[in-house]
């Protein structure tokens, strides 16, 4: 029989993409956004600086880093924002990142992350065999899974340990505890010629989907966004030639969408897919651009029924994560008492 956990998973209500949101809970935040130097990393750094948050940045691109985190600094007139050189590829790096970025926060706490760093298609291409005429083909260059899904589980893996730090989200909305990831299209759809790239975004998705069914026990809300090609410098001249005609996204609709999620301390388990903007009838017919009849848009939520008919294992593995969540204010009620009387100050 299949079950519905939405509750159990602290999933918030369906979106509403066209209703205003208040950017002022971004006042004092510390947001750490890898790959911050360039495109959506930079444009996300822009506006949440410019709303008051403290940005950190984790990018490959030193000069570009430090100039644009320069510029914020003035523009802005908050000295905390910061570049730190990262290799999201490099474990170490990673550490050192979000370490130095907790050491930097002005108050010493990483309030929200974004798994933003990314390539598109580089290294060994799965569909173009090479040195037919050898014995063996050369070694694999796995690099956009590196750069795109092993850099993502990295940052995901340090966000799962220094977001809980954080004290509790409380009603007065005060830290807060979010990471946004960021997949593609190519998340959802092959993505043909580009491989590597449509494995680690569909990577990204499964991780959000199994994620975010669990991630509230530790008060970490987790939000995805799913762009459609847009005009970022990861698209290549050639690549724009291509898409002539296409259509692109806006990078300011992604940059919209993403300070929906990360200033909504109350959106959790969302996902979106931002495209072209264009208008819809309300069976979701494509009107004419000049039609009077809707307003453009260009966000859609995708994925927002996981939880509403499970399977027996999912269901019955969050209910024991609650009910080992409920028992663990006994356990450390329990634990406290007996650490208070054996202690060396109550001893005497
Ligand atoms: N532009 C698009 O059309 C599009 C569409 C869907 C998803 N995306 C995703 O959006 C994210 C941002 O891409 P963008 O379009 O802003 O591209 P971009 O090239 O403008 O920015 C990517 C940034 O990541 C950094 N980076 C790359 N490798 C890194 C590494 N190993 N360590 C640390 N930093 C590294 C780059 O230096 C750059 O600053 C990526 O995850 C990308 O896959 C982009």
């Amino acid at each position: 029989m299949s079950k519905n956990i939405v509750g159990i998973t602290r999933q918030s209500p369906p979106l509403d993409t066209t209703a205003p949101f208040d950017t002022s809970s971004l006042q004092e935040k510390t947001i750490v956004i890898t790959g911050g130097a360039s495109g959506f990393g930079k444009g996300f750094a822009k506006r949440w600086a410019n709303c008051g948050a403290t940005v950190i940045i984790g990018d490959i691109d030193t000069t570009q880093g430090k100039a644009f985190v320069e510029e914020l600094r003035k523009e802005t007139a908050n000295p905390s924002h910061q570049f730190i050189r990262c290799n999201v590829t490099d474990w170490q790096s990673q550490v050192d990142l979000f370490r130095t970025a907790a050491e930097l926060s002005p108050h010493r706490r990483i309030d929200q992350v974004v798994a933003n760093a990314g390539v598109q298609e580089l290294g060994t291409k799965l569909d173009q065999p090479q040195n037919l005429d050898k014995d063996e083909p050369p070694k694999p260059q796995w690099t956009t899974v590196d750069v795109n899904l092993i850099g993502v589980l990295y940052t995901v893996h340090l966000a799962m340990f220094w977001l809980p730090k954080n004290p509790a989200p409380a009603s007065d909305a005060q830290p807060d505890r979010h990471l946004l990831l960021i997949g593609s299209v190519a998340s959802l759809i092959p993505f043909a010629g580009h491989i590597q790239y449509s494995i680690a975004k569909h990577g990204v998705l499964g991780l959000f989907r199994s994620l975010r069914a669990t991630s509230w026990k530790d008060g970490i809300r987790v939000n995805l966004l799913m762009p459609y090609f847009m005009d970022t410098p990861m698209i290549h001249p050639g690549g724009k030639v291509f898409l002539a005609g296409i259509g692109m996204g806006k990078h300011e609709d992604v940059v919209e969408a993403a300070s929906r999620f990360a200033a909504d301390v109350s959106i959790r388990g969302r996902a979106l897919v931002l495209g072209p903007r264009v208008k819809l009838d309300d069976d979701g017919h494509l009107l004419p651009p000049d039609s009077q009849e809707a307003e453009e848009i260009s966000s859609f939520e995708v994925f927002g029924h996981d939880f509403e008919e499970v399977e027996a294992f999912t269901s019955r593995y969050v209910k024991i994560l609650n009910a080992v969540e409920a028992a663990r204010g006994y356990i450390g009620w329990a634990g406290d008492i007996v650490k208070a009387i054996f202690s060396p100050f109550t001893r005497g």
